[in-house]
């Protein structure tokens, strides 16, 4: 399949499922993302799942590489009345100075970036002095459990069917390797999701 058939379907089905995934998150995503105040960037922001527990005062600088998730985010930033501005690009290249923002936001975009300390990299770059890089994502299961054996197996083909995701990356230790002065985290396991059940969800503050 092409990559302008897999984004444009990508696209699709993110506009389409979201509300009904977003059901299994809202209540931790509204605790991790209400209070957030003054300039936010958000990563991997897709059709834009996430702009309902911000608060509208506050401005949206959204970035993701799939062109065609703007349309939908732009049609759903208009159910409220958030101040967005679209970059079409990636994590591992942040086109904003040093310093910039209050807050990096990424809830399930780690899993699928191609460079993933780089990534991390450039969002500390970005956030202000005691700026807060607020996280929620799928992980690894931990080491020698029967579920990571299972995601090492599974991970190759899914991560081709699935646009890049991992299912079995160690995304907390590579935040831990970033240097953020603080970091307070959660690792849990979703009730359901089988493959993608050990997530992580926190904040770090640069
Ligand atoms: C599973 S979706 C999650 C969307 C949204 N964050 C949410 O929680 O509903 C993953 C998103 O990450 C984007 N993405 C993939 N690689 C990326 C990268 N290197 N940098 C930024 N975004 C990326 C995809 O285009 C997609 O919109």
């Amino acid at each position: 399949m092409s990559t302008k058939l897999h984004n444009l379907l990508f696209a699709y089905t993110m506009n389409k499922f979201s509300d009904n995934m977003e059901k299994t998150f809202y209540d931790r995503k509204k605790k991790l993302l209400s209070n957030v105040k003054g300039k936010v960037v958000e990563i991997g922001i897709g059709t834009g799942a996430n702009l309902k527990y911000y608060d509208e005062k506050i401005e949206v600088t959204c970035i993701d590489p799939n062109p065609y998730m703007q349309k939908y985010l732009n049609k759903n930033s208009k159910k409220g009345n958030w101040k967005i501005k679209f970059i079409k690009g990636s994590s591992e290249n942040i086109e904003l100075p040093n310093n910039y923002t209050d807050y990096v936001v990424s809830t399930h975009v780690l899993c699928s970036v191609n460079d993933l300390e780089k990534s991390l990299l450039e969002i500390k770059r970005v956030l202000k002095k005691n700026g807060k890089f607020i996280f929620l994502e799928h992980v690894c299961a931990n080491t020698g459990t029967k579920l990571k054996k299972v995601q090492d197996l599974i991970n190759p083909p899914w991560k081709y069917i699935a646009l890049g995701c991992n299912l079995n990356r160690d995304i907390l230790s590579t935040i831990r390797k970033t240097g953020f002065k603080k970091l307070v985290f959660e690792k849990y396991n979703l009730d359901k999701g089988s493959l993608v059940k050990p997530h992580i969800q926190g904040y770090a503050i640069k």
